[in-house]
């Protein structure tokens, strides 16, 4: 499994994601949005649309994290992705990502912009899609802090210490 996991990584020229798992860049508009048109609190001007492949392996997670714009994720390959979830009024789902339509599992799923998010993948590995609109910037991209966000949402402490690495 590890040489499928070191393929998909080199084949696409993968990099480290600060959240955790690895990601490559596979789209990034020319259309522009200007920073007066965005109503969420992003300053300056954004791509309309971008989209990453993302890859999450055993043993690891993608840290609870938070970003301004909606996150549509698209299941491709590998095992079931679980996408904790947490969004501003404290409720709390899980999203199951996968082709399994018997096991509640969706190809598809949106994570709402300024949700905390985490996930993970539950077997060797997972081969994601993600795509945000206004596009990706890391300037809207905010790390949770285990203890700061366990303080916030008290019910999910356990979760959330679990799923943050600061
Ligand atoms: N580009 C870099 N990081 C990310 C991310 O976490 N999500 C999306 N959609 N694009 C990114």
């Amino acid at each position: 499994m590890k040489a499928a996991i070191d393929s998909i990584i080199q084949s696409y020229k993968m990099l480290p994601h600060p959240e955790g798992g690895f990601y490559k860049e596979s789209y990034r508009s020319d259309l522009l949005l200007e920073g007066d048109s965005l109503s969420n609190g992003m300053n300056g001007r954004r791509n309309c649309s971008t989209a990453i492949l993302f890859l999450l392996v055993e043993n690891s997670f993608s840290a609870f994290h938070r970003i301004k714009s909606d996150e549509v994720w698209h299941f491709y390959d590998g095992d079931p992705v679980q996408i904790h979830v947490i969004e501003p009024n404290g409720h709390y789902y899980i999203i199951k990502l996968g082709r399994n339509t018997l096991d509640n599992e969706v190809f598809q799923a949106v994570v709402p912009a300024g949700a905390w998010f985490a996930s993970k993948t539950i077997g060797a590995y997972s081969l994601v899609g993600c795509t945000v609109s206004p596009g990706f910037d890391f300037a809207d991209f905010e790390l949770a802090n285990g203890e700061s966000l366990a303080a916030e949402f008290p019910d999910q402490k356990e979760l959330i210490l679990a799923f943050c690495r600061h």
